[in-house]
């Protein structure tokens, strides 16, 4: 139930720090170290390459999973999309683990690909919100997201679930490896959930955001680089589905190559800035659109904001700041849908789950 809320994404968005606390004490052993199961741990470890299918939102997630597990677990990832998949197949290793990412388990498109490589005598992992699901039930191993049902068609806690489990499961294989490493999962995403909720707190800034940036623009852009970018193309996504705003989302680089021609007097920009390593760069993209006149808006972590950014969020581990910045993209797009007269929980032409292919 909604309850008090006028919607069941507003809801869902708010939850979001509980879930991941909750995620913490499922995945948390008594003594604090990771819980997991030891046949997944065995097929991670075992696993010469890891291949991710997904669509959509759990597609996004699945790229920022790629990079922690390579970075966190020195494993190599691959991230297709599951409709590409069984019609442009990549020459899959000699010893792959699929993990399939999706909130409902249902995705037809995904399942296509899980049918497949099952019968090619792969093993599968699925990481879902609904255990008992189809990807689930035909997976070899299954780990559950624990988000509590998830109603409006826009995913939003799912997605942050889906990304903390990556986390977890990446230090476990890493840890499992012998791999040294200086990151606790269950500490930094104790962090995140206060992270997220001095967001959600927030809301009133980002309806203002919303209403200066896009209450009655066409398109609009999101440009980040490294983690960045990937929030951009789920916040693009978001925008897109509830609110019908044009939206892209870009590698700071990539815009230049092309789209910029697109940016007119006005046109919103909003850019990531929560990766120290490409801080200047992408400030150095900014610039290129402001110069062409976009409308810029900066959100960016503490430490690495500038005094006339629209939004800083709190400072947490750079593996994590995906889970953290989409919470004001969420916001962002519910107020826009909302200011657009839109139908924000039942977004036209679409469906929760896509269960067709
Ligand atoms: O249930 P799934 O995670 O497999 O669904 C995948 C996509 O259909 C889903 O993420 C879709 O993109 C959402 N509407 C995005 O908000």
């Amino acid at each position: 139930e909604k309850g008090t809320y006028p919607h069941y994404m507003l809801k869902e968005i708010d939850e979001q720090p509980y879930v991941i606390r909750n995620i913490i004490s499922k995945y948390k052993t008594e003594d604090e170290t990771i819980k997991l199961d030891e046949d997944i741990r065995q097929a991670m470890l075992g696993a010469d390459r890891i291949y991710i299918i997904a669509a959509g939102t759990s597609n996004h997630a699945g790229l920022v999973g790629k990079q922690l597990i390579e970075r966190i677990a020195n494993k190599p990832v691959e991230v297709h999309i599951a409709s590409e998949f069984l019609y442009n197949m990549p020459i899959v290793s000699e010893k792959p683990l699929f993990i399939f990412i999706s909130q409902s388990g249902e995705t037809a498109d995904s399942r296509g690909v899980l049918v497949n490589v099952k019968e090619m005598g792969h093993k599968a992992l699925t990481i879902t919100n609904v255990p008992g699901s189809t990807l689930s039930r035909e997976a070899d191993y299954t780990l559950h997201t624990y988000a509590g049902p998830e109603i409006a068609v826009a995913s939003t806690k799912a997605y942050t679930a889906q990304m903390a489990v990556l986390a977890i499961l990446a230090v476990d294989t890493a840890r499992a490896a012998g791999i040294d490493m200086n990151f606790d999962p269950l500490q930094e995403l104790a962090i995140v959930a206060n992270a997220m909720e001095v967001l959600t707190d927030q809301k009133e800034k980002m309806e203002q955001i919303a209403r200066d940036y896009l209450s009655v623009t066409r398109n609009c852009f999101f440009i980040g680089r490294a983690a960045d970018y990937f929030v951009c193309l789920e916040g693009a996504l978001k925008l897109k589905e509830i609110s019908y705003i044009q939206a892209e989302g870009f590698a700071g680089g990539e815009l230049k190559h092309g789209t910029i021609a697109l940016i007119e007097e006005g046109t919103p920009v909003i850019g990531l800035a929560t990766q120290e390593h490409v801080n200047l760069s992408i400030r150095g993209n900014m610039k290129e659109v402001v110069a062409r006149g976009a409308s810029p808006c900066m959100i960016s972590m503490e430490g690495l904001n500038d005094e006339d950014d629209q939004l800083v969020i709190p400072k947490v581990h750079e593996y994590l700041t995906p889970l953290v910045t989409v919470i004001p993209l969420q916001l962002l797009s519910y107020y826009a849908a909302l200011h657009r007269e839109c139908d924000v929980d039942k977004p036209r032409n679409l469906a929760k789950s896509v269960t067709v292919e």
